[in-house]
């Protein structure tokens, strides 16, 4: 069974907060966005404001394959930029192709998203134009989340509750019971 879980989608869908129900008990919760944090020593958004975008996607880069090299069964919550880099897509499918990796995709109607994101303080991306950007990437980005997913689950309208549960009820079909969850 594969002893990651990854999940990928935009900002919003959900990925933090399924990632913290489905860790636990032996089970690590991993997170690109603190791990580039850590190794920064500020935040995302300290880290956009004053190196740029690219120097974040260099970090993300580093933190996916830090991830990526954990030696036991992990939760990870790959931020919703890190399919944009063909390494991280490559790194990702080897992950599945190994058999270490099973990759959910969330996605959630752009609208709903704009609501959800309000409060999110790590995504300088949205300062602008929350609505315009989110409804842009959905576009750009669908296809390389496609690229890399095993499942996709439409969380549009959905409580947290019911997404994890979909989510290891597809686990469980495949490859038996995840484990114990904190949800
Ligand atoms: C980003 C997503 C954010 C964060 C940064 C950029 C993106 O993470 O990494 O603001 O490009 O989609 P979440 O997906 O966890 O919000």
């Amino acid at each position: 069974m594969p002893k990651y879980i990854i999940l990928v989608g935009l900002m919003g869908t959900g990925k933090s907060a399924v990632a913290r129900r489905l860790a636990g008990d032996g089970i690590a919760l991993l997170d690109t966005d603190r791990l580039v944090e850590k190794s920064a020593g500020c935040t995302v958004r300290e880290i956009f404001a004053d190196k740029g975008e690219e120097t974040f996607r260099v970090l993300e880069e580093q933190a996916l394959a830090t991830c990526l090299l954990h030696p036991d069964r992990a939760v990870i919550a790959a931020a919703g930029g890190v399919v944009t880099r063909e390494t991280n897509r490559t790194a990702l499918n080897s992950a599945r192709s190994r058999g270490d990796a099973w990759v959910v995709w969330l996605h959630t109607d752009p609208e709903e998203l704009v609501r959800r994101v309000a409060k999110g303080v790590h995504r300088p991306l949205l300062d602008g134009d929350p609505a315009g950007t989110l409804a842009k990437l959905d576009a750009e980005r669908g296809p390389m989340y496609g690229q890399v997913a095993d499942l996709l689950v439409d969380t549009t309208g959905k409580p947290l509750d019911e997404v994890t549960a979909e989510v290891l009820g597809e686990y469980a079909a495949r490859f038996g019971e995840w484990g114990a969850t904190n949800g």
